[in-house]
């Protein structure tokens, strides 16, 4: 393992159509939340795995109240390369400051079009004006590099891959379109609405030419382009066309402090029972690496084979929300 994704939070400020639309769900309790001493005790722990990055999901991660507070703390940390954090940016503008201050010096936003109407029939609670704004206070407060994730969707957003590279370009931000996944259960996926990793490719080639760097460290889920004319990257992550399960490192902790070894998975293994027993950290470094040893997924991979082969069901498998889950 050597990426490890802290869920703050399971609560979310939007509704995204392909995450999880519905406006009520089961929630986490909040005393099942960890605390930020919990998630900094086990992000110790991890790193003693050669963890070396971390990544604050959600949810949204900056609804959970004093976020910086948990920035400041695993900042701090020795031997952590790299933390980061995904936000849908709406709530970035008033926190980007604090943030930056408190350690955070890069973040992914996620952006799937930059026509307001859309933006708020696809996040049902948006402004984009309100994350832009963010996106901005971020570049402001000198956070870098900062990637805008775009979920492309066929029929919904995909005449904006070029718009969406020329105002990443424009603003010195990094364009990153992902293929559309059938994370969880509430969205309506199916395999004609994703737009696959070698169309968007097509797109953005037709304007603005790219060559391939590769996938960070090799493992990465976005294989890297740089523009031919010199003016920055872009990234696709094509997990249902081109899955990448082989080379995957991550690994997942949820909110409630279960954890996860792969982003479709059904079920995790509860650590917080053990963190809130009177367990060790040795105790707990046992348990984590029992269950990264026995880890068999490749769900990105079945996938695929199940898709090409004419089979495959979403809905067969009852995985976890990516809103619990956190991407
Ligand atoms: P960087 O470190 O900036 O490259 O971040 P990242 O791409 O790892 O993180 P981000 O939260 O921005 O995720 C971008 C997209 O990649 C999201 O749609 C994630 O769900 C997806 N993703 C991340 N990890 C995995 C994975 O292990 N498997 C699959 N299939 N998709 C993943
Ligand atoms: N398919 C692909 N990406 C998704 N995300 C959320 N739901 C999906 C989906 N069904 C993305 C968000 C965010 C990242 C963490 O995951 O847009 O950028
Ligand atoms: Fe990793 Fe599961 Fe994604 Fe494959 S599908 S890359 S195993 S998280």
């Amino acid at each position: 393992m050597r990426d490890l994704r802290i869920s703050v939070t399971d609560r979310c400020n939007f509704r995204c159509t392909y995450c999880m639309p519905f406006d009520e769900y089961t929630w986490i309790e909040r005393q099942q939340v960890l605390s930020f001493e919990e998630i900094e005790r086990l992000a110790r722990i991890f790193l003693r795995f050669g963890i070396q990055k971390i990544r604050l999901t959600g949810g949204e991660p900056l609804v959970r109240k004093g976020l910086h507070g948990l920035v400041r703390r695993l900042a701090k940390l020795e031997g952590l390369g790299d933390l980061s954090l995904t936000t849908n940016g709406a709530l970035l503008s008033e926190q980007a400051e604090a943030l930056y201050s408190a350690g955070l010096r890069r973040i992914n936003v996620s952006i799937d079009t930059l026509k307001a109407e859309r933006f708020r029939a696809l996040t049902k609670r948006g402004n984009l004006d309100e994350v832009l704004a963010g996106l901005f206070a971020a570049k402001k407060a000198g956070m870098s590099p900062i990637k805008i994730n775009a979920v492309v969707i066929r029929g919904t957003n995909d005449d904006e891959i070029l718009d969406l590279v020329q105002f990443a370009r424009a603003n010195g931000f990094e364009m990153r379109f992902i293929e559309y996944m059938d994370v969880g259960n509430a969205n309506a996926w199916s395999l004609e609405k994703t737009v696959t990793k070698k169309e968007i490719l097509a797109a953005v080639n037709s304007r603005f030419p790219v060559r391939e760097i590769g996938r960070a460290n090799g493992s990465a889920p976005a294989v890297d382009y740089e523009f031919l004319d010199g003016a920055g990257e872009i990234g696709i992550i094509g997990s249902v066309t081109e899955p990448f399960c082989s080379t995957c490192t991550r690994i997942r902790l949820t909110a409630d402090g279960k954890l996860v070894t792969c982003l479709f998975a059904e079920s995790g293994f509860d650590l917080k029972a053990l963190l809130r027993s009177a367990a060790s950290d040795d105790d707990m470094a046992e348990q984590i690496s029992k269950v990264w040893a026995g880890r068999v997924d490749r769900y990105s991979d079945v996938r695929w084979e199940q898709v090409r082969g004419g089979d495959y069901e979403p809905r067969v498998h009852k995985k976890i929300e990516m809103i619990t889950l956190g991407g």
